[in-house]
């Protein structure tokens, strides 16, 4: 017998038994009706759309990509994805959200791509998509109003491999510690400042990396400590001039690093970048970066700078710390405070342990100064500490001795 013929909207062209539905372009202020129950693609992009409403799509269950984007949704109801189990990619892009629709994504079991890349959005409550811990990728680039991320806003997606916070007018990088498998990250045309120490936590298997036109004007000392699997880093078109000693040295795996596009002030603080550069960069991919300063070498590769065109001295220890009597529960400070930010700091305490400028260990943290901070001393904490500061020229050390008495 033959099938009965499977419906098609008026608005819409059909085919392949109907699993391909396209609407596009229509005028549509609503999705239409009667859409056929074997449809696996549907394509409502370019439409006038406002309101998603509650069970609009339940009929479909087979529905795998259903493409919403280019509307002007500003409102998706509770429910309005419900009876779509096979769901695997949502497209929301160029609308009109002001909120993430966090409690329609309920029951996406299977959704792996989530498109909400510019729409009016102002914040990013807590537990945004703890509902579809499935998602693989998820584009949050431009969201332009978006005034406010949770600390906790990123919770449950332990599936996410690439996430999307492009142009979103970032003045802090995020919490991102909940994302242990994501493995890109875009983070260019925010306005981030500052890189620091920490802002990477969890991030364990991110590969790629990118700050472009991000204002980037100072990267902090083991600001990429926790990137350990990064191969690909892009730094271009910021405001940096030089960057912290050996700051790619826990990165085994960074092979691509690009640096051009910055006004890169070339002194014996960038020395060891350039020796990077050329020791593990083995093509040309980081070719570009030249200096801006001092005048003698503007326009020269930073690859080709050679210890000759500068003299380099060992850091200087401005202020060595100083021996320390104190009592047991107070806070206690050594001091370590060098020249210039560039060099690097590592403290050694008296059990062997290697501390950098922000790591932290309970009571005891490495500040940016340098300072070796104790929030509260016990009497183990006796003994000799060790600063040592590092530059291409060599290093310097200051020992102090911390002595706690019980209180
Ligand atoms: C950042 O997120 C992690 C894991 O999701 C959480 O444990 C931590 O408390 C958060 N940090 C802050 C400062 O809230
Ligand atoms: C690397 O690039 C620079 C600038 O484009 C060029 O001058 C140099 O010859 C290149 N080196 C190699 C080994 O290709």
């Amino acid at each position: 017998a033959a099938a009965a013929p499977t419906p098609c909207p008026a608005a819409c062209t059909c085919s392949n038994q109907a699993s391909r539905v396209i609407c596009t372009r229509r005028e549509l202020l609503e999705v239409p009706q009667s859409i056929s129950v074997n449809t696996r693609y549907l394509n409502l992009q370019e439409n006038h759309i406002q309101v998603i409403r509650t069970d609009t799509f339940k009929h479909l269950r087979h529905l795998e990509i259903l493409q919403l984007s280019r509307n002007l949704v500003r409102k998706v109801e509770v429910g309005a994805f419900n009876g779509l189990p096979n769901l695997n990619t949502l497209e929301l892009f160029d609308n009109r959200l002001t909120t993430v629709p966090t409690q329609a994504f309920e029951y996406l079991s299977k959704l792996r791509e989530l498109w909400l890349r510019n729409n009016p959005i102002e914040s990013i409550p807590s537990y945004a998509f703890n509902r579809v811990p499935s998602l693989r990728r998820l584009d949050l680039g431009e969201l332009k109003r978006l005034e406010y991320i949770s600390e906790a806003a990123f919770e449950g997606l332990v599936n996410l491999r690439y996430l999307n916070l492009g142009m979103c007018n970032l003045k802090e990088i995020p919490n991102l510690t909940a994302l242990v498998r994501l493995e890109e990250l875009e983070l260019s045309g925010n306005r981030l400042g500052r890189v620091r120490p920490g802002s990477f936590q969890g991030l364990g298997s991110l590969r790629k990396l990118w700050l472009m036109h991000a204002r980037v004007a100072a990267v902090e000392r083991n600001a990429f400590d926790d990137l350990k699997a990064l191969e690909e880093l892009n730094l271009a078109h910021n405001d940096l001039a030089s960057l912290p000693h050996d700051l790619f040295a826990p990165l085994h795996r960074l092979e691509r690093v690009h640096l051009h596009h910055n006004p890169w002030r070339c002194d014996c603080d960038v020395l060891w970048l350039s020796w990077w550069l050329r020791e593990t960069v083995p093509s040309n991919t980081s070719c570009c970066a030249r200096c801006h300063a001092p005048p003698a070498l503007r326009g020269r590769y930073l690859g080709e700078l050679e210890p000759g065109h500068f003299t380099c001295y060992a850091p200087v220890i401005v202020e060595p710390p100083a021996d320390l009597n104190v009592t047991e529960g107070m806070a206690a400070e050594l001091k370590c405070r060098t020249g210039t930010a560039m060099t690097s700091v590592n403290w050694l305490t008296p059990n062997g342990t290697l501390m950098t400028h922000g790591s932290y260990r309970v009571r005891i943290s490495v500040l940016h100064d340098g300072t070796l901070n104790f929030t509260n001393v016990t009497v183990q904490d006796t003994g000799q500490y060790t600063c040592m500061v590092t530059n291409a020229a060599g290093n310097t050390t200051a020992t102090a001795t911390l002595n706690v008495s019980a209180a």
